[in-house]
């Protein structure tokens, strides 16, 4: 027998029989429930899409319950271990692991991509020398719209495949350009004879000698951090990113639109959240009193929660390990230890367990990020480098959903009845 749930409509007592498929029933086939001629027809209200599945996917799977997640399948400390970012973004883009040949033309190709038009840096003179980095990020992806207007054939897939390309390898130098431009120091080329990030790291921090040599440790570091940031399914900025292409703009436009969704504290802007919660803080000796100030409603523990890990994040337990690997080189951060404090706290106490609150990708990853010199308003950038794939990649596979239409959900209206207009005079 296929599977189905029945409804009974208490109203017109009619029975209803909606197909259960792959465990959720289609939202349309409520429309069918009405009660008269003139009735729209039945819909859900799920408000922040807690309930809501937008999409059919292949690239992530996450089991929120068990703290498990998977690009294609592939588990993500095998990835943290053993793969490399732009190892792991060709995973997340095309489906499958690439083979030796294979991953060398996709690491020249993105090699070759990573100059900027001149151009970009008159653009960024413009910006306050104090613009936020995450500011200048977003405008400046949206500015490659303007530069390469082929982009707009989004339904032609070799095109699509060139836009990919060329965001994936032009995002570390946006990025720098960014940081460089906050400093007040003059922007760096990309050095082809370094790895993504040996040569991210070359853009953000060459100065005067001639060969830029990233730490092996701290390079290896990013590039961890890069993997275990590159997708996470239907979040908010990748839904951002889904949405805004659904109405066929260009990849730029809605890469644009995905950064800004991400640069939210409550998103990618909490890497940079928890550190200035830290710094706040101060000492771990008031680590039990800010703990009393969130359960009592003021502020949240920024770090710890997730609207899908009901258990450990798997990314933190990982990004913890890293963490030990680059202070042995760039020595402790002091804020560590409030870290551990706050954390060892809230693992015990009843409000966290029992909202199974538990730390996330961004509780630790900002203390390894200023360990290796990052500012903190860099850190949200950091994470948008990574997530780019993420991004591309759901993007990617909406565009080849036949299930697919522009984004567009339905409200429940509770405004004024109709009403005539009056004058402006005779209004009290
Ligand atoms: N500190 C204190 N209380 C919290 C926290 C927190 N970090 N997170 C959730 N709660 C409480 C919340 O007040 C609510 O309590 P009550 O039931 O008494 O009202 C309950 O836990 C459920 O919270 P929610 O807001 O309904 O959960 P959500 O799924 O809507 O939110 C979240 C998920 C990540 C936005 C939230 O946990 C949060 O604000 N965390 C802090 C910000 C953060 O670390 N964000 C990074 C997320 S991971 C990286 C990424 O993918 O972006």
């Amino acid at each position: 027998m296929a599977d189905t749930l029945t409804i009974t409509d208490n109203r017109t007592g009619k029975t209803y029989e909606l197909p259960i498929e792959l465990g959720v029933i289609r939202a349309m086939d409520l429309r069918q429930i009405k009660t008269g001629p003139d009735d729209f027809g039945l819909m859900t209200y799920d408000p922040a899409f807690q309930n809501t599945a937008a999409c059919r996917s292949q690239i992530t799977f996450i089991d929120g319950d068990q703290g498990i997640l998977l690009y294609r399948g592939y588990p993500i400390e095998q990835l943290a271990e053993q793969s490399t970012y732009l190892e792991t973004a060709y995973l997340i883009l095309f489906g499958e692991l690439p083979t030796k040949s294979e991953l060398d033309a996709w690491v020249r190709d993105v090699t070759l991509h990573t100059m900027l038009h001149e151009n970009i840096k008159t653009f960024m003179q413009g910006f306050q020398y104090d613009a936020h980095p995450m500011g200048i990020f977003l405008s400046t992806v949206g500015l490659l719209a303007t530069i390469y207007p082929g982009a707009k054939k989004v339904l032609d897939e070799e095109n699509r495949r060139l836009q990919i390309l060329r965001l994936i390898a032009k995002v570390p130098s946006i990025s720098a350009y960014a940081y460089r431009h906050s400093i007040g120091r003059p922007y760096i080329y990309p050095d082809n004879d370094l790895s993504f990030t040996g040569n991210f790291l070359n853009m953000l921090f060459k100065m005067t000698e001639l060969k830029y040599r990233p730490h092996p440790v701290l390079e290896r570091a990013l590039d961890i951090l890069f993997i275990l940031h590159a997708d996470h399914e239907q979040n908010c900025s990748t839904s951002a990113m889904r949405g805004i292409g659904s109405s066929q703009a260009d990849p730029y436009m809605s890469l644009a639109g995905a950064a800004a969704a991400l640069s939210g504290p409550l998103h990618g802007g909490a890497n940079e959240a928890v550190l200035r919660m830290l710094k706040e803080i101060g000492s771990v000796k008031h680590v039990p009193e800010f703990i009393k100030r969130v359960k009592g409603g003021d502020g949240r523990l920024m770090g710890f929660g997730h609207r899908v890990y009901k258990s450990y994040d798997p990314r933190a337990r990982i990004i913890k390990r890293t963490a030990d690997q680059v202070f042995e080189v760039t020595g402790r951060n002091p804020l560590l230890d409030i870290a551990l404090e706050l954390e060892r706290i809230a693992l015990e106490d009843d409000y966290f367990v029992s909202r199974k609150l538990y730390p996330n990708v961004d509780f630790y990853s900002g203390l390894i990020y200023q360990a290796m010199g990052f500012p903190v308003e860099m850190f949200p950038v950091l994470f948008a480098i990574p997530r780019t794939s993420g991004w591309l990649a759901q993007w990617d596979e909406m565009m080849r959903d036949a299930d697919q239409k522009i984004a567009r959900p339905r409200q429940i209206y509770m405004g004024s009845p109709r009403r005539d207009y009056v004058p402006r005079e005779q209004r009290s």
